[in-house]
């Protein structure tokens, strides 16, 4: 198998040594040596699609995380970022082109969740280890190769964490929710992208925290906009015409949708005090200020440090050579799982808050 490889890319392999040789360089095949004090790391990142306002956190994170760790260790972190745009054939490419950069780790946000098959036989093939995030694919894809890594948070934690928001607030006051006082809790749903593990688990498990709570609930809309506000407004306008009277509580299964959703309460002259009751995931900068401004009544803290942070951490412990395991909570071989956090407004961080201060 390798052998045929070697053959098919005989020609331009010839071609590279002799230009590298020309050039008075060495050729280094990335990721085959050990590495040693003041040597390049070279990780690509492929994400779904860059203007995803929680995955550019992740990757901001990752280049801030970058420049610290080469601030304080004597190595270069080099950041190859690409959009995949939302198509999985573009994503795709942008992955064999890293490959034959020589990258040494490559971090794949996947479009598709469900094509991982393909991405993780590539990695192998290429001997460069693969760091799957945000987006899961099942298990037998990760379980195809033992260089195969997810790191991520559990959607189905963070549907019930919202859930519980929501839970919690009707049964400390059920009358500020039940408008139409018929002890039933009437709500609509945002959606992510259809595929998605957290968009499935979340709208699952939030309305779960009330139905196991013994909460009777109604639903009056639920349709996908995509995680997107732009979207989400535009649906929740049509339905603030339709059943905007009815609607008790809100659930998106994301902070920028939820964002969009209260854009067309206020766009249809509805107050901040009349409002019904909405709530996000991911704990966006834009989510922390509404949640301080009374618009939003809570968020679940999606850590896109912490994912940044494992996946550099998990980066650089396979470039040295040295096993995962050994330093990292990995379970079952393959994942490294981040918690998500409840956040309203009691338990805001003050420091996300733009609140000026009175001179
Ligand atoms: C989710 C996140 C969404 C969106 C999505 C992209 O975890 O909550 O806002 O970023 O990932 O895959
Ligand atoms: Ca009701």
């Amino acid at each position: 198998m390798n052998q045929t490889i070697k053959n098919c890319c005989f020609p331009s392999f010839i071609k590279a040594i002799a230009l590298a040789v020309a050039m008075g360089m060495v050729l280094v095949a990335c990721g085959k040596k050990a590495p040693t004090a003041g040597d390049e790391i070279r990780i690509g990142i492929a994400v779904y699609q860059q203007s995803d306002t929680f995955i550019s956190t992740v990757v901001q994170n990752m280049e801030r995380l970058a420049r610290e760790i080469e601030g304080e260790q004597d190595i270069r972190i080099n950041l190859n970022i690409s959009d995949g745009r939302n198509n999985q054939t573009v994503q795709l490419e942008q992955i064999d082109r890293f490959l034959d950069q020589g990258c040494d780790i490559i971090c794949v946000n996947i479009v598709d969740r469900t094509a991982a098959a393909v991405l993780v036989d590539k990695a192998e093939a290429a001997g460069v280890p693969l760091i799957l995030f945000n987006r899961q694919p099942v298990e037998e894809d990760m379980n195809r190769w033992e260089n195969a890594y997810y790191v991520g948070a559990q959607g189905a934690e963070s549907g019930t964490l919202q859930g519980e928001i929501v839970r919690d607030l009707w049964q400390s006051d059920a009358t500020s929710i039940d408008r139409n006082g018929d002890g039933i809790l009437q709500y609509v749903m945002l959606e992510g992208q259809p595929s998605h593990q957290d968009s499935l688990l979340r709208t699952s498990h939030s309305v779960m925290a009330l139905t196991d709570a013994e909460i009777p609930v109604e639903k009056l809309r639920s349709a996908i906009a995509n995680w997107n506000r732009v979207e989400a407004t535009a649906t929740m306008a049509q339905w603030i015409d339709e059943v905007g009277g009815n609607i008790e509580v809100v659930f998106a299964n994301n902070d920028d949708m939820a964002l969009g959703a209260i854009d067309a309460y206020l766009a249809a002259g509805v107050t901040v005090e009349n409002l019904p009751v909405v709530v996000g995931v991911d704990a966006t900068p834009g989510a922390l200020e509404a949640i301080a401004a009374g618009s939003l009544s809570g968020t679940v803290l999606n850590d896109s440090a912490g994912i940044a942070e494992s996946m550099m951490d998990l980066a650089l412990t396979l470039w040295r050579g040295k096993s995962p395991a050994d330093t990292l909570e990995i379970e079952d071989g393959h994942y490294l799982w981040l918690p998500y956090t409840q956040i309203t407004r009691e338990n805001i961080p003050v420091e996300e808050t733009t609140t000026k201060e009175i001179p």
